[in-house]
């Protein structure tokens, strides 16, 4: 093969690959090395250069999963409500979906395209007629690679020529030729929304298969003006997108168990064995889960992350009580152990804090605890057809995943190196190999969300295989 260095590119193609790198996670070369394999794959060839080496005689599980993000595109109108879009992005992304931006002209008097663009880890598009949008992916691609197209802030103007099929900029333009639903978050003064024309507007674009979230009532940005128009909060917009996209999605009808965290097992009132787990891995499965369009049960230990949304999520402390909330989900169609189980607990827990004397440290007695993930995958009755441990080790990563997968009895063993060096315990990246019967994929690091998303992606094939 060539050989190919990321110098060699011009300027613009080595932003373009700077942005996709750090928004996945990876180096620069990593970014290459997936796009050539991604290529390879597509055409039928051999990827340039194959991880790790599958087991012995075995099968690579599959290819290299994609990130299989699934995409909102955002257009931002020029309104004051603009503001509010740039944390819309961080909702959207912290619900497991990816964003791409088009700002109208009117918009950039309120946000710039770099802050759009820094937010969402790639351009942010602007210009109908940029060649350099038209070459990377054309207004036509702009409209159908995406799930949603989001309007936020829809101001009275774009309402309108949504309504009357304008097309004489990009946003325009793109909502002309999309076949993908559509959803607008209005924002306008109250009298402009009370307006003969805004609500002929939105009697059409609703007649069209037009979604609305909001308006809502409130003060506007004009000192002394109040009423209907102010644009639906951020967190609300999100839980519409997702809701709508979730509608169809991977894991529509499927019922998805993810343990995560720590456990935490007592010693007297105020004390406890724990462990480094963040729970940032499990969560982000459980919420990539439930953007698919599954019913999820997240059972986690303490955690200082937030629920993932439209997620039932059952709290618990110790062992003990993790084993009985999840017999309690059964039956499932996948689940997913990530949590990082405390193997043993006190045998016996004081009532009271133990005091301290002097000369006399107490002696710990420990018993082991139950294992989660051996006990539901070695069930007789009721065993979830899909059972993915996690496999967190120090040293011989894949080997001890792999005696991990046999002896736990488990389908697949999600196996991480969490030496200290790694930053891996309560970093955002990862990175994994996964161990199936069939053999070893080795991905490359990725956030944590897209560790996520790849491996829902790979839940949802293997769900759909079983029904063949
Ligand atoms: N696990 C579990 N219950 C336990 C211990 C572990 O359900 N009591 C699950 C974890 O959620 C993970 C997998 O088993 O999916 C492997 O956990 P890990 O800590 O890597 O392995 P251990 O079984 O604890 O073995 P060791 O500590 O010897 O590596």
């Amino acid at each position: 093969m060539a050989s190919l260095t990321v110098r060699q590119l011009d300027d613009s193609l080595k932003r373009l690959l700077r942005l996709r790198a750090v928004r996945h996670g990876r180096s620069m070369e990593d970014e290459v090395r997936v796009i050539l394999r991604q290529a390879a794959e597509e055409t039928g060839r051999e990827a340039a250069e194959p991880t790790e080496p599958s087991a012995a005689g075995a099968q690579p599980a599959a290819a290299a999963p994609s990130t299989g993000l699934k995409r909102v595109l955002l257009i931002i109108g020029g309104s004051i409500a603009a503001y509010k879009s740039l944390d819309l992005i961080r909702r959207l992304q912290d619900r497991g979906l990816s964003v791409r931006c088009i700002l109208t002209g009117a918009a950039r008097h309120f946000v710039t395209p770099l802050a759009a663009g820094a937010l969402c880890g790639e351009r942010a598009y602007t210009d109908l007629f940029d060649p350099q949008s038209e070459f990377d992916v054309g207004h036509i691609r702009l409209a159908r690679d995406t799930e949603l197209i989001l309007v936020a802030p829809a101001t009275a103007d774009l309402i309108a020529k949504m309504a009357g099929g304008h097309a004489d900029d990009l946003a325009t333009a793109v909502l002309l030729a999309t076949d993908k639903p559509v959803l607008i978050a209005p924002a306008m003064n109250p009298h402009m929304w009370a307006a003969k024309p805004t609500q002929r507007n939105l009697v059409q674009l609703q007649a069209d298969g037009v979604r609305l979230v909001g308006p809502n009532a409130g003060e506007m940005a004009e000192r002394g003006e109040a009423g209907i128009g102010r644009m639906a909060e951020p967190l609300e917009i999100a839980a519409a997108a997702a809701a709508l996209i979730r509608h169809g999605g991977a894991l529509t009808g499927k019922r998805v168990l993810v343990t995560s965290g720590p456990t935490s097992e007592p010693i007297d009132p105020v004390r406890f064995i724990a462990n480094r787990s963040s729970g940032k891995q499990g969560h982000a499965i459980a919420a990539a889960a439930s953007a698919a369009g599954a019913d999820v049960v997240l059972v986690s230990g303490p955690v200082n992350v937030p629920d993932p949304p439209e997620t039932c999520v059952v709290k618990v402390e110790t062992a003990r009580q993790m084993l009985e909330a999840v017999e309690k989900a059964l039956p499932v169609d996948a689940a997913v152990f990530a949590a990082a189980v405390a193997d043993w607990r006190p045998q016996r827990v004081s009532d009271s804090k133990i005091k301290k004397q002097k000369g006399r440290a107490p002696t710990l007695e420990l018993v082991e605890n139950p294992d989660i993930l051996s006990t539901i995958a070695h069930r007789k009755s009721g065993r979830p057809p899909l059972v993915v441990g996690f496999a967190a080790e120090t040293d011989h990563v894949v080997a001890n995943a792999k005696a991990k997968l046999v002896r736990k009895g488990c389908d697949w063993i999600v196996a991480n190196d969490v030496s200290p060096e790694t930053g891996i315990m309560g970093g955002d990246v990862n990175t994994v190999h996964l161990v199936t019967a069939a053999g070893v994929e080795s991905w490359p690091p990725r956030s944590k969300a897209d560790v996520a998303r790849a491996l829902v992606e790979k839940i949802a094939a293997a769900l759909e295989e079983t029904k063949r």
